[in-house]
């Protein structure tokens, strides 16, 4: 056990332009409490990847003054323009990304991305996951050139296998990733898209892999209110709990004369699902 845990908040799937304001201003209040050594954001920073929504995610992050790292996501592409989609896809994540992220320096962990989008797929929906070679291969090299003893987190945005939440990732090559993974024991995957949290063991031919899912911190609902996910690392063990915004007093409460039988709010910190399958109940919205 080191004598200095690493504390890990990962973030989700915030959407500017449709983000959650209230859940936002009290993620900023929990990270100004807490500070956490990084947040991992795991991608659908925006809605539609316009300049405005850059412009707030930008703004918003670089508030946050501790060090972040961010994962595309498949919102995070151009989206009205289809010259920009196919010429520079990742123009305007990489210029966010070059103003909002730092340096991490923690001592024994490190986080390395896995990219699962593309600018196009050979299919319908275009918004499902897809590890490339070039994705997977790059992926590889930066964990094995890790020094000795480094543990790793892989950021992703679409978790690499349907893990039970409503909505789905479907992506492409998401076993041979998680198997390669695997191989090479990282401590977890964190992924978004899905919009609910989760806690996984996941079996593959090289053993079990962790995926761990953030929920989103938009107005974008599925099943589980807006949250996110503090992540604790001793050196031996990685705790994962959801922080939601269930205490919150919602619009919904703010009403002047509240029922006799009405029920309190739930317990700050308490988690939705800290660990397993959250139940799908919401249609989804992808
Ligand atoms: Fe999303
Ligand atoms: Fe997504």
């Amino acid at each position: 056990m080191t004598s200095n845990p690493v504390r890990l908040f990962h973030l989700s799937d915030i959407h500017f332009g449709l983000e959650d304001r209230e859940a936002l201003a009290w993620v900023k209040r929990e990270i100004a409490a807490k500070r956490p050594d990084a947040v991992a954001i795991t991608g659908d920073h925006t809605m539609r990847a316009r300049q405005r929504e850059w412009d707030a995610a930008t703004r918003w992050i670089t508030g946050l003054d501790v060090p972040v790292t961010i994962s595309i996501g498949n919102h995070d592409m151009p989206y009205f323009n289809p010259v920009e989609r196919f010429v520079t896809p990742y123009k305007r994540f990489e210029g966010m990304k070059a103003l909002v992220e730092r340096e991490l320096l923690l001592p024994g962990l490190a986080i390395v991305p896995l990219k699962t989008v593309r600018r196009w797929q050979p299919r319908l929906n275009w918004s499902k996951g897809w590890v490339t070679d070039e994705a997977l291969v790059q992926c590889l090299a930066a964990l094995d050139a890790l020094p000795q003893g480094t543990k790793a987190l892989v950021a992703v945005h679409h978790p690499l296998r349907e893990v039970g939440t409503h909505g789905t990732a479907l992506t492409r090559h998401g076993e041979q990733a998680l198997t390669e993974l695997a191989r090479r024991k990282v401590l977890g995957v964190l992924s978004g898209h899905v919009h609910d949290p989760f806690d996984i063991a996941e079996p593959t031919s090289e053993g079990e892999v962790r995926m761990i899912g953030a929920g989103t911190l938009s107005h974008r609902l599925r099943s589980t209110p807006a949250s996110f996910n503090e992540l604790v690392w001793d050196g031996t063990t990685l705790s994962v709990t959801v922080r939601n915004v269930e205490h919150l007093p919602s619009r919904a409460m703010r009403i002047a004369d509240v029922p006799p039988d009405a029920m309190p709010p739930r317990t700050e910190g308490q988690p939705v699902a800290p660990v397993g399958r959250v139940p799908p109940v919401d249609p989804p919205v992808h």
